[in-house]
């Protein structure tokens, strides 16, 4: 990770859950990590404790169901820092939205933020990133088991769809990327249950969210973080391509 000392990673979804511990886990390793997301206080709490690292964490507002604020987030970004080396495409959410009873808006709510910011976003940090001959960034997409398989649970069926859509993209922005002759790797992360704030926000519901992750020993923020360095740490020529991990426990 040496390599990435003093380098500038952007990560959406900073406020909480994976992308709290993955923002952590970057400025531990001597990165500039921007984190955003639209609570943005409970970044600057988590920049407040990082304080004393190696690295440090800026917090920047921003609702990625707004296209303008995400092209605020990153003209900030240019200006202040020079532009992004490291992408990590984190938030995500999943409503209760089954396909013959969800409402249209919350499909569309996940598909602005599960698929359409996610390609905004990338399309902006590899445009930063050949503007300053930058060969050598990453663009992380945080998907999810269910972006590779459909379990018979109604309530998920449409977000499983956005990260099949996830799936697309991670192969199309590998080969846009080599066409150009660009070395800017893409990596896919999925995992299975993780235990942060997602299923209660799904259900509205903090009983829903606890029972839902006590039903065996989950994955942690921590370990799909852990992924991330593993993935970021590898040498230039080797890409990661996706990583598919699940709790030992989980059957689906
Ligand atoms: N937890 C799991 O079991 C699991 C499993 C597989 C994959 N994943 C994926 O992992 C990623 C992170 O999820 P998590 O588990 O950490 O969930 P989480 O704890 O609910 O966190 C979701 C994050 O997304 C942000 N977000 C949601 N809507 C947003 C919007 N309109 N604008 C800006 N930010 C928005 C939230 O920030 P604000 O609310 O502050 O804006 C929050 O930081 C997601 O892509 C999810 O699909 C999760």
């Amino acid at each position: 990770m040496e390599r990435w000392v003093g380098r500038v990673a952007l990560v959406t979804g900073a406020s909480v859950g994976i992308g709290a511990a993955i923002s952590r886990k970057l400025v531990q390793n001597g990165m500039t990590v921007v984190g955003c997301a639209r609570n943005v206080e409970q970044i600057q709490e988590i920049a407040n404790d990082l304080k004393s690292e190696k690295g440090k964490l800026i917090p920047m507002r921003c609702d990625l169901t707004r296209e303008e604020d995400i092209l605020d987030v990153f003209g900030r970004v240019k200006k202040e820092l020079g532009g992004v080396d490291v992408m990590v495409n984190n938030a995500g959410l999943s409503h209760n939205a089954p396909l013959l009873t969800g409402s249209t808006q919350d499909w569309r709510n996940m598909l602005e933020v599960n698929v359409l910011a996610l390609s905004i976003c990338s399309r902006e940090a590899v445009k930063q990133m050949r503007e300053r001959n930058v060969d050598d960034g990453h663009i992380f997409l945080v998907s999810s088991m269910s972006g590779h398989r459909v379990i018979p649970n109604s309530p998920g069926h449409f977000y499983s769809a956005t990260k099949h859509a996830v799936k697309g993209l991670t192969d199309g922005l590998r080969n846009e990327l080599r066409e150009i002759k660009s070395h800017i790797r893409v990596t896919a992360l999925c995992p299975g249950l993780v235990h942060t704030e997602f299923q209660k926000r799904m259900y509205q519901s903090e009983e829903m969210g606890n029972k839902i992750c006590s039903m065996f020993k989950c994955l942690e923020a921590d370990d799909v973080a852990d992924a991330l360095v593993y993935a970021l740490g590898a040498p230039p020529h080797v890409q990661i391509h996706d990583i598919l991990f699940r709790p030992t426990e989980q059957i689906s």
